[in-house]
């Protein structure tokens, strides 16, 4: 005798099937949506709480195989959506969740990993904006290859920048280039006010900050004024790095900012025997994320294709998407998105 399918036996099997990245099931993360049975026919949405890219295509066919087992199904049609949860701290703006590249020490790769997570989340279809609070050397409009502001509209806030499907504030658009700039503190906070809420960035669901080098005022005062829902810790393997990377850690802490990991950068450079050679140290990536209480989300190898890519205005994970360390940094941005996700599902 055939039986005819129910919700409850969709959900019992959609329970089997985990998000492969937030390592939970679907049902528990309420991400099945609009079930519909008709006879043997099963539609629904499966509504991702990140970009998930590249997992998409493989929860959509592991709910199908779920489903598809059931005896009584014979056809399932799945759409996939997406909505990023957003950070309830964040008021007054459309912006879902704002995330800070900091590290205690300068020219670890700061700019480098901001630019190509804000560029691989735009890659998987999320709305991102990407700000360089750097007031030291603001590097972000050479790395995305801007070097100007569009024109204002009358009536109408500032217009970002845009390149890559990013849209891109610099503190580098407002000062000649080569002039010395001296920040004071209440400037320095209304400067940041005004990024946040004068530039007409949109509804935005994640807004990447290049922190400045440091943890001296400027750093704190930045992380005070700006609502900021995690932040990312960048280091290299040796010590004197882990050292001041160290203390970005107590600063986000001290501030109630939930790290989402820590990314070694210059971890190794790839000789060609295949060997590796280990030009900064080791240990240092995985030593931070210990302390911070955080996973280490990648080690990014040292590759010429990086510091083209930064120099040339054209990011690695677009210039080169299949060198290791645009692959490092796609995984990267899929890490982040889903560990922001699971800090604002609670
Ligand atoms: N993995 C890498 N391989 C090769 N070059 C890299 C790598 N990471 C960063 N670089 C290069 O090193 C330089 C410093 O990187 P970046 O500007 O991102 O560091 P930063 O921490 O933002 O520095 P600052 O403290 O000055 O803001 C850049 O020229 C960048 O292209
Ligand atoms: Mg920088």
């Amino acid at each position: 005798m055939s039986s005819i399918v129910t919700e409850k036996d969709v959900l019992n099997a959609l329970s089997q099937v985990m998000d492969p990245e937030l390592r939970r099931d679907l049902v528990s993360l309420k991400m099945i949506k609009d079930i519909r049975i008709d006879g043997s026919k099963v539609a629904l949405t499966v509504e991702l709480t990140t970009p998930a890219c590249p997992l998409r295509q493989q929860i959509q066919r592991d709910v199908e195989q779920a489903l598809l087992a059931l005896d009584e199904v014979d056809s399932v049609d799945v759409t996939m959506g997406a909505r990023v949860p957003e950070d309830k701290k964040i008021r007054d703006l459309p912006i879902k969740n704002i995330i800070a590249v900091g590290s205690g020490k300068g020219g670890v790769g700061k700019s480098t990993v901001a630019v190509n997570l804000a560029v691989a989340l735009a890659g998987c279809g999320a709305k991102v904006g990407l700000l360089d609070a750097d007031i030291y050397g603001p590097n972000v409009p050479m790395m995305m290859g801007v070097h100007a502001l569009p024109p204002t509209p009358q009536g109408k806030g500032i217009q970002p920048a845009e390149a890559y499907g990013v849209k891109v504030m610099s503190i580098g658009f407002m000062v000649s280039q080569g002039q010395p700039l001296i920040w004071r503190g209440p400037m320095l906070h209304s400067a940041i006010q005004q990024f946040l809420q004068d530039v007409d960035w949109g509804e935005l669901d994640y807004l990447i900050i290049d922190l400045p080098p440091g943890t001296g005022d400027v750093q704190l005062s930045l992380v005070q004024t700006v609502p900021l829902s995690g932040g990312v810790i960048v280091t290299t393997p040796q010590q004197v790095s882990y050292d001041d990377a160290a203390r970005a850690v107590s600063m986000f802490k001290k501030m109630d900012v939930p790290i989402l990991g820590v990314v070694e950068n210059m971890s190794y450079l790839r000789m060609p025997d295949g060997s590796l050679r280990r030009l900064f140290g080791e240990g240092g990536g995985e030593q931070l994320a210990g302390l911070a209480g955080a996973p280490l989300l990648g080690n990014i190898p040292i590759e010429e294709a990086v510091r083209e890519g930064g120099d040339q205005g054209a990011p690695v994970v677009i210039s080169d998407p299949e060198s290791a360390s645009a692959q490092v940094l796609m995984g990267l941005a899929t890490s982040v998105a889903a560990r922001m996700s699971m800090i604002d599902l609670g």
